[in-house]
């Protein structure tokens, strides 16, 4: 097991299921990509890799040595992006970001996300636009108070800018959704 990506230290609230993959032979494997010197045939090994990635039996999914979890759907949308970029010096920079997330993890200053592996958090809402089907009602608040917010916005923030058993001052606590 290694650093961030270890079994243990995944992001807590990932909620999709996993791949477990070999860490190692993954690692190998996006260095040879990156060695590719033109970008039909880097578009070829990345076919390839896919496939691999899709058959449990394959030693990619080893996990006696050193394993790295990985959302699938993340992870194939990492090598669509590499695979549909215009240009072999794009599909490098984006291979090369993905090689780098099975390094030692970069976390953020003010919370322990790890900014390698971002989108795999399924409870950060990454977009520009926050879009909050309904409030969470599961907290003991009650949502008379008609000047408050609901507590999906504030857990956004504690998510981001705490790490756990850290204080927040909330000076306009008002009902105090930022408690729940
Ligand atoms: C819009 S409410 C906040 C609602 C809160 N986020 C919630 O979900 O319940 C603003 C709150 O800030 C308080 N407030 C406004 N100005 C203040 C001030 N100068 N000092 C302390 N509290 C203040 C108000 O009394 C009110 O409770």
């Amino acid at each position: 097991m290694t650093g961030r990506s270890s079994l243990a230290q995944l992001p807590s609230n990932a909620e999709s299921p996993q791949w477990q993959l070999n860490r190692d032979m993954l690692a190998a494997t996006l260095d040879t990509l990156l060695a590719i010197p033109n970008l039909a045939e880097l578009r070829t090994a990345l076919a390839t890799l896919q496939q691999r990635l899709h058959d449990p039996g394959d030693p990619i999914h080893r996990t006696d040595g050193s394993v790295v979890l990985f959302t699938p759907v993340v992870l194939i949308a990492d090598l669509e992006q590499i695979a549909t970029a215009r240009t072999l010096e794009r599909a490098r920079y984006y291979l090369t970001r993905l090689r780098r997330s099975l390094d030692e993890p970069r976390f953020a200053p003010t919370s322990d996300i790890d900014l390698r592996r971002w989108k795999e958090y399924d409870d950060i809402l990454t977009d520009s636009l926050w879009l909050i089907e309904r409030r969470d009602t599961s907290g003991v608040h009650r949502a008379d108070y008609w000047g408050n917010f609901v507590p999906q916005i504030p857990r956004q923030f504690i998510r981001r800018y705490t790490r756990p058993g850290e204080w927040v001052l909330d000076p306009f606590a008002g009902s105090g959704t930022t408690l729940i």
